[in-house]
């Protein structure tokens, strides 16, 4: 049986067997996903170690993808963009590496009608979730993104690789000054409880918010933006279901549906 796995550390409550599994079930394919837990420093040996067992494919999160990066043979350009890889291929005695996670963002945004042609959008944070997801999100031919970040320098740097005048950078409190119909907050701060330093008055009714963050019950983020008027707030579960299902199709060649495994893991979330 094909055999494929997800590498990270922590990795006990990782979603990806849950998800792959439901989708070999839903399009009929015969493979095994399982949780790989690599110790820190291990990352390399770990990979090889389960190539020589016969494993066809594997997801890598935190925190390798950047390790996993440098062990690819061969990149495409999105991930070369990112920085990092959360998808691997082995085949053929080597070792291509992908990042699904920009296309897992933007798949879910247009399945939930989102509209990104033509839309200002505003991407909140410069680490690596906003890194990964920009050459994707320019794919759909906005009319600007701007990159606010905390650390303004940090933004700087990361659309020099671009070469885009479609990139916009600025800090948190310049964003008050411009209009925008997407919001994207891909900072970590609602993992902590935080929120960024955005201003509310730049909040509209009619915009959409987005957290690339989930969790059982709304983000700070997304609370935050209701309150101040969002009607539409979509946080990250279907971005985490997403960029599976970008990854299954690389490894499998079928595009699983999305909506099903989204509602099942929405369902066992509110029964936590
Ligand atoms: P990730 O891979 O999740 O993006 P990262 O590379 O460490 O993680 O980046 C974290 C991002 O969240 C950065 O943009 C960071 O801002 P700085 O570059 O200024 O550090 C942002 N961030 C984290 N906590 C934040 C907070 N409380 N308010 C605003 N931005 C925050």
């Amino acid at each position: 049986m094909d055999k494929y796995c997800v590498f990270g550390n922590p990795i006990k409550h990782s979603r990806s067997p849950f998800i792959h599994q439901s989708f070999a079930k839903t399009t009929k394919q015969t493979l095994h996903y399982d949780t790989c837990l690599v110790e820190l420093g291990s990352f390399t040996e770990a990979v090889n170690d389960f190539i020589a067992k016969g494993g066809k494919g594997a997801n890598v999160t935190v925190p390798f993808k950047e390790q996993a990066l440098t062990l690819a043979d061969e990149l495409s350009d999105r991930a070369r963009l990112a920085g990092a890889v959360n998808t691997l291929t082995f085949k053929d005695g080597k070792i291509y590496g992908d990042n699904t996670d920009g296309e897992g963002l933007v798949q879910d945004l247009l399945r939930n009608t989102v509209q990104l042609e033509n839309s200002r959008i505003l991407l909140l944070g410069a680490g690596g979730a906003a890194k990964g997801v920009v050459l994707p999100l320019l794919a759909q031919n906005p009319k600007s993104i701007t990159i606010a970040n905390r650390t303004i320098s940090k933004a700087e740097r990361l659309i020099e690789q671009f070469n885009n005048d479609k990139l916009i950078v600025c800090g948190f409190e310049q964003t008050a000054e411009q209009e925008f119909d997407v919001i994207i907050n891909a900072t970590s701060a609602s993992l902590s409880g935080k929120l960024p330093a955005i201003s509310a008055s730049i909040i509209t009714s009619n915009m959409v918010c987005y957290d690339m963050v989930y969790g059982k019950s709304v983000t700070p983020f997304l609370a935050w933006a209701q309150l101040k008027g969002a009607s539409r707030v979509i946080d990250g579960l279907g971005m985490l279901v997403g960029q599976a299902a970008e990854s299954f199709d690389i490894w499998r060649g079928v595009k699983p549906s999305v909506d099903p495994v989204i509602n099942e893991l929405r369902a066992s979330l509110n029964a936590e």
